[in-house]
């Protein structure tokens, strides 16, 4: 199979998502247990050479247009400016540049923000769950509430735009912070989105009942703003479900509903963990290993056909509603947010 990513379901993956480390400096409940978990040994994990490489061949052989990094933490990676150099620098077969984006926790993100739009970095999404310190200690288990906060102030002044704040609410801590959430973001100007938790952290601590819900939040949301619905079709691939919300120029929120309302139909990703292997899906069962192949001296069209190979076997939906359904074995963290 010439051309694309190109699953058995007929989606197309357009959008490359890289995690560059599985270790992280915040310790969220839902995502990595109190004491973090067995790290990559190093030699494992691509270096910044081999991560640019396979994302010029997604670029250069697959058609991938946009790319992602993600970690873990990314900003862990003392390489990661000339990683996003390395991308930026390349283009599609009709021409284009690449959009590249990050999603971090703002931890450093003050001090990194100005050198990584030198290096062509187009956005950031900012996870923040809390605007109480306390609270940000209980879901992260560290006190660093104010670094997130210099973060995105960075970002936002050096025009890494439009900022977004990724939010997960949890049941008993935070799910009453919607409406606060949504006035601070209107304030500074960020595009918040609340995202459904998903069962990818420690194991065994889902609880579908304990699920703060799109349905809930939007509730909240409705009745203290004006809120309005997207046109149909906007959309596209992405994630999140938008709202502008009335009265506030340019101002949106979202919610990405991946349990209560999946989008795996028309999801448009695929997936490449720090140890160089290819996910089809956040919930796959199965990796392909790309690493071994690149280290093996294989060319171009090689990795290439090993990732379409990947792809193809993409399931059609996540399955978390299947009694079946299986946490995946890898957590949040290493697999990529
Ligand atoms: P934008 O391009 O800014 O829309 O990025 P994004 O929303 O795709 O990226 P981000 O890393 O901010 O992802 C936000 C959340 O979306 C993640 O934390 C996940 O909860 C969810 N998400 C991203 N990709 C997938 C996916 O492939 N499947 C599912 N189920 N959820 C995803
Ligand atoms: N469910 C939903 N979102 C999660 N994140 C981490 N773990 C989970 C989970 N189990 C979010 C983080 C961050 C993004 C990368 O993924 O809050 O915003
Ligand atoms: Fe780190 Fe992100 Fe996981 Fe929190 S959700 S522990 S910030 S990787």
């Amino acid at each position: 199979r010439e051309g694309g990513l190109v699953d058995r379901y007929g989606r197309v993956a357009t959008d490359l998502r890289v995690s560059l480390t599985d270790r992280c400096n915040l310790r969220c409940t839902y995502c990595m247990p109190a004491e973090g978990l067995p790290w990559a040994p190093d030699d494992t994990v691509l270096t910044d050479a081999e991560v640019v490489r396979l994302v010029r061949i997604g670029v250069e052989h697959l058609g991938i247009r946009e790319v992602r990094f993600t970690g873990g933490e990314p900003l862990l990676r003392r390489g990661l400016e000339s990683i996003v150099a390395g991308t930026h620098a390349l283009r599609t077969a009709d021409g284009a540049h690449v959009r590249t984006s990050l999603t971090t926790n703002g931890l450093g993100l003050d001090k990194r923000a100005r050198s990584l739009a030198e290096a062509g970095l187009d956005r950031v999404n900012v996870s923040l769950d809390s605007l109480d310190p306390v609270r940000f200690a209980t879901i992260t288990r560290r006190d660093r509430l104010a670094d997130v906060l210099a973060g995105l102030a960075a970002a936002s002044a050096t025009g890494l735009a439009p900022v977004k704040v990724n939010a997960v609410l949890v049941r008993g801590v935070n799910d009453d912070e919607a409406v606060p959430l949504l006035r601070w973001s209107l304030t500074h100007g960020y595009h918040l989105r609340f995202i459904e938790q998903m069962p990818l952290g420690p194991h065994g601590s889902w609880k579908r009942d304990d699920l703060v819900t799109a349905r809930e939040i939007l509730d909240a949301l409705a009745a203290a703003f004006d809120l309005e619905a997207e046109p149909d079709g906007a959309r596209g691939a992405a994630p999140a479900e938008t709202w502008h919300v009335r009265g506030y120029p340019g101002a949106t929120v979202g919610v990405i509903g991946s349990v209560t309302r999946p989008f795996c139909g028309a999801c448009d990703r695929t997936r490449l963990t720090a140890d160089g292997q290819v996910r089809s899906c956040l919930f796959a069962r199965e990796e392909d290993d790309l690493r071994g192949l690149l280290r093996a001296g294989a060319d171009d069209a090689a990795i290439a056909g090993a990732w379409r190979t990947a792809m193809w076997g993409k399931a059609a939906g996540h399955g978390i509603d299947d009694p079946a359904f299986l946490q995946p074995a890898r957590t949040m963290s290493a697999i990529g947010g």
